[in-house]
C-alpha cells in the first residue's frame, strides 16, 4: 500500500524567545501582567505617555489584552518581557506600523520599551533594544526600524540614538489631553536595515583592529 504524503504548509512564525548578556526577553504573556500592573502604576513610568497619569489594574488588564493581540498581526512581531536573572525589569515591542504617516507595514516595524524605574540607567533599554533591531533584520527580514516618542523624552531619543537610530522627522499630533511638552511636538527615529549592516561591519572592523598600547 502506498502511504499518502501529508502536506503541511509552513505554521506561521511565532514569536521567539531571544537572549542578551544581561537580558532574556521572553513573548508577553499572562503570567506577566503583574509586572505590567506594577511598571504602569509608577508616574515617573507614565510622565509622556498617554495621559501623562500612572494606570489602575482594571486600565492595565484591558491594556494588556491588547499587548498580547499585537503578537497575532504579522508573524513574529509583538511584545518582549524582559527578565536579568529571572528578576522582571521592563518590556519592548516590535509592532507593525499603526497610522498611515508611517508607512508601509511590510517590512516595517515600530519599536519600543518601557522599563522599571529601579533598573533605568543601566544600559537595559538600550541592550534588549539592540537585540531586537538584529532580530527584525536577522531573522524576521525587516528593512526599516523606527521608533516615536515626545520631542521632550530625554531618555528615550537617547535610547534611540544610542541603538543607531537618527532623527528623521519632528511632527506634531492632535491630542484630547495634551501633556506638557507636547507644543514641542513628536520626534521620529529610524535605522535601515542597510545602516545597521553597515553600523556592524564598522564595528567588526574595530573589534579586529589591534590595540596599539
Ligand atoms: C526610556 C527608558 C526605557 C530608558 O531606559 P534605560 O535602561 O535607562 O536606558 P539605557 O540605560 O539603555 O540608556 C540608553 C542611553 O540613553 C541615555 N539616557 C538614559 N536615560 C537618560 C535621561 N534621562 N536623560 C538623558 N539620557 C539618558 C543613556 O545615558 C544611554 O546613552 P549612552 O549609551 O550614549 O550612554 C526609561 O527611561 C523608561 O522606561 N522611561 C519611561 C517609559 C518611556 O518613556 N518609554 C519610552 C516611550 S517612547
Amino acid at each position: 500500500m502506498i502511504g499518502h504524503r501529508v502536506v503541511r504548509e509552513n505554521p506561521p512564525m511565532s514569536q521567539a524567545t531571544l537572549q542578551t548578556s544581561r537580558i532574556r526577553l521572553a513573548p508577553l504573556s499572562d503570567e506577566h501582567l503583574e509586572h505590567e500592573i506594577e511598571l504602569d502604576s509608577d508616574p515617573e513610568v507614565m510622565r509622556y505617555l498617554g495621559d501623562g497619569r500612572p494606570r489602575t489594574r482594571e486600565e492595565v488588564e484591558t491594556l494588556h489584552r491588547g499587548r498580547l493581540a499585537a503578537a497575532t498581526h504579522v508573524p513574529g512581531l509583538g511584545f518582549w518581557a524582559g527578565f536579568v536573572n529571572e528578576e522582571f525589569v521592563g518590556w519592548w515591542i516590535l509592532e507593525p506600523p499603526e497610522r498611515a504617516d508611517q508607512g508601509p507595514v511590510d517590512g516595517q516595524a515600530e519599536l519600543g520599551y518601557r522599563l522599571l524605574r529601579r533598573h533605568w540607567r543601566k544600559g537595559l533599554a538600550s541592550e534588549g533594544a539592540r537585540e531586537l533591531i538584529r532580530h527584525g533584520f536577522e531573522d524576521l527580514g525587516l528593512t526599516r526600524v523606527f521608533a516615536e516618542t515626545m520631542a521632550v523624552n530625554a531618555a528615550s531619543r537617547a535610547t534611540m540614538a544610542a541603538v543607531g537610530m537618527q532623527h528623521v522627522r519632528t511632527f506634531h499630533m492632535e491630542w484630547e489631553e495634551p501633556l506638557p511638552g507636547s507644543e514641542l511636538g513628536e520626534v521620529e527615529y529610524a535605522i535601515s536595515r542597510q545602516l545597521w549592516l553597515a553600523h556592524r561591519s564598522t564595528q567588526a572592523h574595530h573589534c579586529a583592529t589591534p590595540q596599539r598600547r
